[in-house]
């Protein structure tokens, strides 16, 4: 598909093809920026690049999905107002640069079937994307969690917007029929297989995510000052990773009502990582279930980046029968939903969710059933 639409484009075949897949994450959300726990997993959705060199500095690319083409000098390769799309390329190839990985000019297609601004991380697939064609374009013998900081740094300092490590993480290196349990402070990680005859079911509310870059920041801004209100009273704590649920319970004078829930949020959803990884272990997919939807109510009610439409579709899905857990997936305000469902019963729970949603808010929802796979650095 990619390499039809590089040939259409430039008139030749692409000296390389590389691919980056979206996310879920099964449980731990709004937890990889306070050092905390999350459970991801790579979907069968990706975004592709594919391209060949050019014997200058320029770089000349074109994106499938908005069927717009854009042109650069890697020499003045500075933030592009107008081709946003091509930010996160021109973020990863100057932060390559800087490190001292020079580039050569190229002709690049990309795109793919990640759904945009649905909240399962198409911006960390383009940028883990890019950064694996420039690795393999030129030769670059990269280390993998190299690649995922520097993906990141790409989203935080040249696009400029704040996220944690768990995205650009999962979609480098996830692993087929496994979720990834990533320690977002030393960054250690473990592949869990996702065992037994369960789907991962997505379900996109079809609502962009409106709020979710202001809220983000204010939520990064709570978390931090409940640690500083935390400190101040004698807790010895980095962040909210460090604080269990007793000492909280100890320590909650020292928080305002509002800095406790998101405190509480954070603590708690740790906590449910842990037992959710030691449980899809031990095959107890129903406990697994029970935390997932744990982890919307906390979502919901302490840390309240849920929304209206999400909230419905949790509903819908906790009603059907097959449905082992429900919850949000992502920053919130919008986006999708990550529903783990029998197999069996996948079919019928995508009819009636969708009909249901309809039914409640006159909306379409769209339902993908998914499979975990492959990072794009997977070995
Ligand atoms: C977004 C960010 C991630 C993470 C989640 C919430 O997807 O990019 O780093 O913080 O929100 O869990």
């Amino acid at each position: 598909m990619i390499e039809e639409a590089f040939k259409k484009i430039f008139g030749a075949s692409p000296e390389v093809v590389v691919r980056a897949p979206g996310r879920v994450n099964l449980i731990g959300e709004h937890t990889d920026y306070n050092d905390g726990f999350v459970l991801p997993a790579a979907i069968d959705r990706f975004i592709e690049f594919a391209g060949r060199r050019r014997s200058d500095r320029t770089i000349r690319i074109h994106s499938t999905d908005f069927q717009d083409s854009a042109e650069f000098s890697l020499d003045d390769n500075q933030k592009d107002s107008e081709h946003r799309w091509s930010n996160y390329l021109r973020g990863v190839s100057k932060f390559l640069e800087s490190d001292g990985h020079q580039l050569t000019g190229a002709e690049i297609v990309f795109g793919g079937n990640v759904p945009r601004e649905s909240g399962l991380s198409s911006s960390a697939a383009v940028e883990v994307a890019a950064t694996t064609f420039w690795q393999r374009l030129m030769g670059l013998k990269l280390d993998p969690v190299y690649v995922v900081k520097l993906a990141r740094r790409a989203e935080n300092e040249f696009v400029g917007v704040p996220c944690g490590i768990m995205d650009q993480f999962i979609s480098a290196l996830g692993r087929k029929e496994h979720a990834l349990f990533l320690d977002c402070r030393d960054l250690s990680y473990r592949h869990v297989p996702l065992r037994g005859d369960v789907k991962l079911v997505v379900c996109n509310s079809g609502v962009k995510r409106a709020l979710a870059q202001s809220e983000y920041e204010v939520r990064l801004k709570q978390c931090n000052q409940a640690v500083a209100q935390l400190k101040s009273v004698g807790l010895a704590i980095r962040n909210l990773r460090d604080v269990d649920p007793e000492d909280l319970d100890t320590a909650s004078d020292a928080l305002s009502e509002i800095l406790l829930r998101r405190a509480r949020h954070v603590v708690t959803e740790n906590a449910r990582v842990l037992e959710a990884v030691k449980v899809l272990e031990e095959g107890d997919l129903e406990r697994f279930g029970e935390l997932m939807n744990a982890s919307h109510e906390s979502l919901r009610d302490d840390y309240e980046v849920s929304s209206k439409e999400l909230d419905v579709l949790v509903e819908l899905a906790w009603k059907q029968p097959g449905t082992l857990g429900a919850r949000m997936t992502g920053a919130g305000f919008g986006g999708c939903t990550i529903n783990l469902v029998r197999i069996d019963a996948a079919d019928a729970f995508a009819e009636a969710v969708s009909r249901g949603y309809q039914e409640a808010l006159g909306l379409k929802a769209e339902i993908y059933v998914c499979q975990a796979s492959d990072g794009a650095m997977a070995a």
